[in-house]
This record gives structure tokens, sequence and C-alpha cells, in this order.
């Protein structure tokens, strides 16, 4: 009998609490593996007096003997990295377990470099990137360009690889010296790639072999579903496939290896950069939302836009994902407000509107007000636990969704969860 692979991934903007809700299904798992994305992610675990904000290497890093896997669909800074682990050895971690696909592709500097130049180019259209190089790197893999991990292995091929898309990216800039000096780089690296070396293993065998031996895996989502490359909210999304779909093309499996989905949602809705927020706050309850919620970005520190659940977007993710089950995030953050809102409709002119004409002046949206709570629910561990008005929250929400919720937060620490 072979194994199975089941998901854990973000159904909004990214940003739902990924990091701890792997780290919680984790236990029951061999391996935790990365589908895509790179370390635009920024997923935070609180076990204790450890705290981690993880960009690569999965959030099972807590677990000591769950196996870590940087998936083939991954983008890869190699110094980026080598001081991910590094700082994951400091407190403890053993990043023995942790293997990159020799099918990811690097990031190299000149990435983040035309990341940032496209986004000031952009001006007002501007897409709010991490600015960390990903776009262009996954670009780069589109162009048969890119470089793998793979062949970081053969340093004379590494070597005319680099040379090769450097001139590449020279021919597409007016002004070439916008680019790190050349062989300072290349030497950093061959420094770096030789470091990495015993990680990098073949991806599709490793996952092969493991689900031949009955091993179970569990895929890490990262970013959102709304910042998914073909179904988010287009052009503002980010350069990979964050769906279900992305798992058997970001690790190399047939849809038939993929069991649970387990989808996760925000008691509200954020978002960090630009593009289209239907439920969007710019008052009291929305700076609530922020300061309560801690909503500024693990990797680049910016305030998150906040606002209302979104249950017509929850709706449409949980479609593209084919979600079994829901993880309800961070429902302690609601307490304090008089009202709490969802949104039910989107319009235009009149008739249903989809979340790709939310840019349009005529756009507007149906909210739903529910009678808030003031009661703290940090230390609730039982859904008896919660007040009435929470409870009447919550299955309003899994009846908007039509999905059922099986965990909810209420903390950001391990043990702050309630079971359905
Ligand atoms: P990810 O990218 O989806 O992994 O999410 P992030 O880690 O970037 O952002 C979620 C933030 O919310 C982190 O700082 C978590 O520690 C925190 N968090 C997660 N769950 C809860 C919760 O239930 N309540 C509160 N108050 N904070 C939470
Ligand atoms: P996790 O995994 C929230 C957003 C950026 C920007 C857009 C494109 O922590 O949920 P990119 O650098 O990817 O080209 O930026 O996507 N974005 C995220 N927002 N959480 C993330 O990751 C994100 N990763 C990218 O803010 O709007
Ligand atoms: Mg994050």
């Amino acid at each position: 009998m072979s194994g199975r692979i089941d998901a854990v991934l973000g159904m909004q903007w990214g940003d739902e609490g990924k990091g701890r809700i792997v780290d919680w299904y984790a236990r029951g798992y061999d391996v935790v593996a990365r589908f895509g994305g790179g370390d635009n992610a920024g997923h935070r675990i609180e076990v204790g007096e450890t705290k981690l904000a993880l960009r690569l290497v999965p959030s099972a890093a807590l677990h000591p003997t769950v196996e870590l896997f940087v998936g083939s669909g991954c983008v890869v800074n190699l110094e980026g990295a080598l001081d991910e682990l590094a700082r994951l050895a400091e407190v403890g971690v053993d990043i023995s377990r942790v293997r990159f696909s020799d099918r990811a592709h690097i990031v190299l500097p000149d990435h983040g470099v035309l990341d940032r130049a496209a986004e000031s180019a952009r001006g007002e259209q501007r897409i709010g990137t991490t600015g960390r190089g990903i776009g262009p790197a996954y670009a780069d893999r589109v162009s048969r360009i890119g470089i793998t991990l793979g062949e970081t292995l053969d340093e004379s091929l590494f070597r005319s690889r680099l040379r090769a898309i450097r001139s590449a990216h020279e021919r597409a800039v007016p002004e070439p010296s916008v680019f790190p000096d050349f062989r300072e780089m290349e030497d950093r690296l061959l420094a770096a790639a030789a470091r990495l070396r015993a990680a990098i293993v073949d991806g599709v065998a490793y996952v092969h072999d493991r689900l031949a031996a009955g091993k179970r895996i569990l895929a890490e989502g990262a970013q959102g579903t709304l910042l998914d490359l073909s179904f988010g909210s287009y052009p503002f999304v980010t350069s990979s496939q964050c769906t279900a779909g992305g798992i058997c093309t970001g690790l190399g499996v047939g849809p038939s290896a993929i069991g649970r989905i387990i989808g996760i949602l925000k008691a509200y809705t954020t978002r960090v950069g630009e593009g289209p927020f239907p439920s969007e706050l710019h008052d009291a309850a929305g700076e609530h939302l922020r300061a309560a919620g801690r909503e500024f970005g693990t990797v680049t520190g910016r305030p998150r836009r906040c606002g209302w659940f979104d249950a017509v977007a929850a709706r449409y993710a949980a479609a593209l994902n084919g979600a079994h089950a829901i993880a309800l995030t961070k429902l302690d953050v609601l307490s304090g407000l008089d009202r709490v809102g969802i949104v039910t409709g989107y319009r235009r002119g009149g008739s249903p509107a989809t979340l790709a004409e939310a840019g349009s002046p005529d756009f507007a949206v149906e909210i739903e007000y529910l009678d808030g709570w003031n009661e703290e629910i940090g230390s609730a561990r039982r859904l008896g636990d919660l007040p009435d008005a929470t409870r009447r929250y919550i299955s309003r929400l899994e009846t908007l969704v039509g999905v059922p919720i099986e965990l909810f937060s209420v903390g950001p620490e391990r043990e702050s969860l309630i079971r359905a």
C-alpha cells in the first residue's frame, strides 16, 4: 500500500497562519514538503520559548523526527537558505533532515534587482512584491534560462549557466551596471552551492521512494489561493501555483496521490501588497484587527491591510482547492468588536459580480453583521468554552463557505487550538 499526500494550504491572500497549523498537523506525518514559492513566504510558529519565522524550510522544524523537504516547485535563494538553516541550527533544530529537490530553481541576486526595478517601473500599478526576486526567478524558469539546484552540483556547468543567464539579464535592461559584479557573485554562489550540496537530492525519487515505503507526506502551501498565479487576483498575485493543483506539479505526483486538503482561513482577511481587496476596512474596526492581530508582514515588516471575513472569496478558494475541511485561525483577534462583519456578496451595477471585477468603480459588497463579543477566548480549548456570539459567528462562516471547520486557533502558541 503506497503512502498518501495530505495538504495544508492558505485560502486567502497569505498569512492565514499556515506555519502554526502545519506545526499542529505535522505530528501525524513522516515528511512535510513545501511545493511552491520561495523566501517570499514567512511562516511563524511558537512553541514555548521558541519562536521561528520560516521562509523555505517546512513548518515542521520543531518536530524532531519529521523530514523536511523543499520541493521541485520551489525557488531557492542559496545564501538565504544557508542563513535560514544556520539560524535553525542555532536554536537546536537538527537540519540534517532538510532536503532540497534538484529540480527547484535558484533565485539569483540578479532576480532581486530585476524584481525591484520592475516594481519601480510600474509606479502606481506596482504589485507590492516582497522584492525577493521571486517573479523574475519563475519567469526565467518559464523562459528556459533558469538554473536548477541540480545544475549547481557541476561546477563548470554552473559557471557557464551563470554566464548565460547574466547575459540574458543584461540584454533585458537599459543599464547593465545595476547587477552585482559578476565575478564576486559567481564566487559567492559557488561557495554557497558547495555548502548546500549534501542536502540536494533527486526530488522525484525522494517523494516516490517515500510514498512506496508507505510514508505519510504533508504538503505545506505557501502564499495563498488568492495570490495564485492562475486563479488569484491577477496581476496582483505571486508567480507560483499556490492551490492544491500546485502539489502535483510542485512535488511531481499524480492527483491519485493526494488525500485530504485542509484549507486555512483566517477569521477575518488580510492582504499585504497592492491589488483588489473587497472586504477591506479603513476604519476603527480595521485598526483593531491590525493591532490585535499584529498584522505586520513577516518578511517585509509592512502593515497588512485588514478587512472582514470574505465568504465569497472563501467559497471560491474552497472550490479551487477541493477543500475537505477548514482550519479557522486567529478567532481571538475579533474579541472586543461590537459587531463583526462578513462579506456575503459582490455586486456590480445591481448584478452579482466576481473577484475579477473588484477593481471596477461600480463594484460593491454586501455585508452581514453579527453581534461581537468582549470575552478573551485565548484560553478556550473546547467549543463549549466559547461565548454564544463566537459560536454563532463560526457556524455562519461554516454555512457560507460550505466546508466543515475542524480546527480553530485562538492564539499563536502551539496549544492554543480547539478541535471541532
Ligand atoms: P503564514 O504565512 O500563513 O504561516 O502566517 P504568518 O505566520 O505570516 O502570520 C500569522 C501570524 O499570526 C503569526 O504571527 C502567528 O504567530 C499568528 N497567529 C497564528 N495563529 C494565531 C491565532 O490563532 N491567534 C493569534 N492571535 N495569532 C495567531
Ligand atoms: P506566506 O506564505 C502574504 C504577496 C506580496 C505581493 C505579491 C507578489 O507567508 O503567506 P512576490 O514577492 O511573491 O512576487 O509578491 O504576493 N505575497 C505574500 N503575501 N504572505 C505571503 O507568504 C506572500 N508571498 C507573497 O506581498 O502582494
Ligand atoms: Mg506569512
